[in-house]
């Protein structure tokens, strides 16, 4: 797929996705002080804005309106860019990889050990169904494939151990991804 590069004066945008309790709000935390950029809290957005077709009861969890999804974080991005100074923006989804390869610079995966995972989903008190879907989602590199099919540029990130050596680590690569992109 042939992919538009970033036009002079338009900010950076990058997509941070992966199966839940892999640590991608962790990380956009971290990068968005980094890069002196902006997190886009999509959990809020979707809940704020009512982008969802549904509520999961079994799940606990909206069922996300991917058009609307899109629609929204599009808009946030056209808004930045007619800023003075955009900023550099970074979407904290497990859904941000189905956004369209236009409008993201990186595609950013992070992923966990499974057994590392499983305790951290159990902590937050998931059902055994939650973790095992999820759990599966990871082994199955769900979210990296649909990141590639998409025509993505990826960049997989291992954070199953998250402390602030391992972060530091994980920036200097992300820097180096993104000097790549432009
Ligand atoms: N400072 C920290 N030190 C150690 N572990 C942490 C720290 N911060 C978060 N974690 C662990 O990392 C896990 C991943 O956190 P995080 O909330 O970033 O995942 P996520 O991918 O954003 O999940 P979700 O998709 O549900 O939003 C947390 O559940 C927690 O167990
Ligand atoms: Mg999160």
């Amino acid at each position: 797929m042939v992919k538009h590069k970033r036009k002079a004066g338009k900010s950076t945008i990058i997509a941070v996705s992966g199966t839940p309790g892999t640590g991608k709000t962790m990380l956009s935390k971290s990068l968005a002080l980094a890069l002196n950029g902006k997190r886009i809290d999509c959990t809020k957005l979707i809940r704020e804005k009512k982008l969802y077709q549904a509520y999961d009861k079994q799940r606990k969890c909206f069922i996300v309106d991917i058009n609307a999804f899109k629609r929204a974080i599009n808009q946030i991005i056209q808004e930045n860019n007619a800023k003075k100074q955009p900023k550099t923006l970074i979407i904290d989804s497990h859904m941000s990889h189905f956004l369209h390869t236009n409008l993201i610079d990186l595609v950013i995966i992070t992923t966990c050990n499974i057994k590392e995972l499983g305790k951290r989903l159990k902590k937050r008190g998931y059902s055994e169904t939650k973790i095992r879907e999820n759990l599966d989602a990871e082994i199955f590199d769900t979210c990296c494939i649909e990141a590639n099919e998409q025509g993505h540029t990826v960049l997989k990130l291992d954070l199953s151990k998250i402390n602030q050596k391992t972060i530091k680590t994980t920036i200097t690569k992300v820097k180096a991804s993104l000097d790549k992109t432009n």
